[in-house]
């Protein structure tokens, strides 16, 4: 697979290079950002997404502007404020402009920022590498001796990060050491990350899985064919509330019910304790015409059909198994717990 996003200096540079997400799976093809307003668009259409990656991107963005000698300032407001969800993104672009400031901006600062950006890259990788082995821990732990039936939302692949992912990294951890058994996947209306990206992921990687239709979840989950939940996460609260892909809250619901464990996989950089609870947590709206078009162009809906569509849904902490990161596992979801974690005072 082509990375998921790269740097490419002069003479093709300075510019951002994505992987297209919104051509996949039918074409990998790149995007070529040689400046911010044509990455804020990349990360608005999704052509780059899911909450690690888009603080990787926010942090390149800066080192952008920075290369082109770009008022960083605004550049730096406009990534930030692309989407308003996931924190990784505000959080990636302040790493970057602090280290732009910090030595005075100008040639220095572009320089500082660029590292600064490459420096959130590698600790994403090894944040995920240290998640997979949480998560596998946590898993065996829940579900002892015997091989895992798991489902998943939307998608948290190598495709969301500098490294393997979050949720789909466990999942990719497990199949490793022979204990898939299935990987369910939703297919994850409207925007379809399931069937596009994570059934595209899972295929490359030879991981027995089987697509659904997200209406299809409470009926597997009553035949007792999953073993656990596993999703990633766009922002958790300070009080355990998991922000995610549309459709999350309903699967975590349905796991209460059928008593599955719903575990959430993030790394701390998605933790924001300045958000107290899930209710102080603001929820992108996205455009009618990805509800009311089945894909692009290709109408479900009556013409002038009104449309509610949030891009995500809060699933509150009561409801979370467990919140693994990088830094260890939080369980029970609680304030106090989710801090300690964060701080990192757990055993890693
Ligand atoms: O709208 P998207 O595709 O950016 O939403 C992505 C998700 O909801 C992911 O599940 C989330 O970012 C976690 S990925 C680590």
């Amino acid at each position: 697979m082509l990375p998921t996003l790269r740097w490419a200096e002069p003479p093709d540079g300075p510019a951002l290079v994505l992987l297209d997400q919104t051509r996949l799976p039918g074409a990998e093809v790149e995007l070529v950002c040689t400046e911010v307003p044509r990455l804020v668009e990349a990360i608005r259409a999704l052509a780059v997404r899911g909450a690690p990656v888009l603080g990787l991107a926010g942090a390149y963005g800066v080192a952008l502007a920075a290369a082109r000698g770009d008022d960083v300032a605004r550049a730096a407001r406009s990534l930030s404020d692309a989407r308003p969800t996931a924190v990784n993104l505000g959080y990636g672009v302040r790493r970057a402009l602090d280290a732009y400031r910090a030595v005075g901006g100008g040639p220095a600062g572009a320089s500082a920022a660029l590292a600064e950006a490459r420096a959130l890259h590698r600790e994403d990788a090894e944040a995920s590498e240290r998640m997979a082995a949480h998560g596998r821990e946590l898993l065996s732990g829940l579900l002892p001796g015997r091989p895992h039936r798991l489902l998943t939302h939307c998608n948290t692949g190598a495709l969301v990060s500098g490294g393997g992912g979050t949720a789909l990294a466990v999942v990719r951890a497990v199949h490793e050491s022979g204990e898939l058994e299935r990987l369910w996947v939703d297919e994850t209306r409207p925007l379809l990350q399931g069937a596009r990206l994570t059934a595209y992921e899972a295929a490359r990687e030879g991981m027995p899985y089987s697509l659904l239709a997200d209406g299809a979840a409470g009926s597997l989950l009553a035949a007792g064919q999953v073993d656990a939940v596993l999703i990633g996460a766009d922002r958790i609260a300070a009080d355990g509330s998991v922000a995610n892909k549309v459709g999350s809250y309903p699967l975590a619901v349905l796991a209460r019910h059928h008593g599955v464990p719903f575990v959430v996989v993030a790394p701390t950089t998605t933790v924001d304790l300045d958000t107290p609870d899930g209710g102080a947590i603001e929820i992108e709206q996205r455009p009618a015409h990805e509800v009311a078009e089945l894909i692009p162009g290709v109408p479900v809906a009556p013409a002038g059909a009104r449309v509610y569509n949030p891009a995500f849904d809060v699933t509150p902490a009561a409801l979370v198994t467990a919140v693994v990161t990088e830094r260890g596992v939080a369980s029970p979801v609680t304030a106090p717990n989710i801090a300690t974690v964060c701080s990192g005072s757990l055993p890693q």
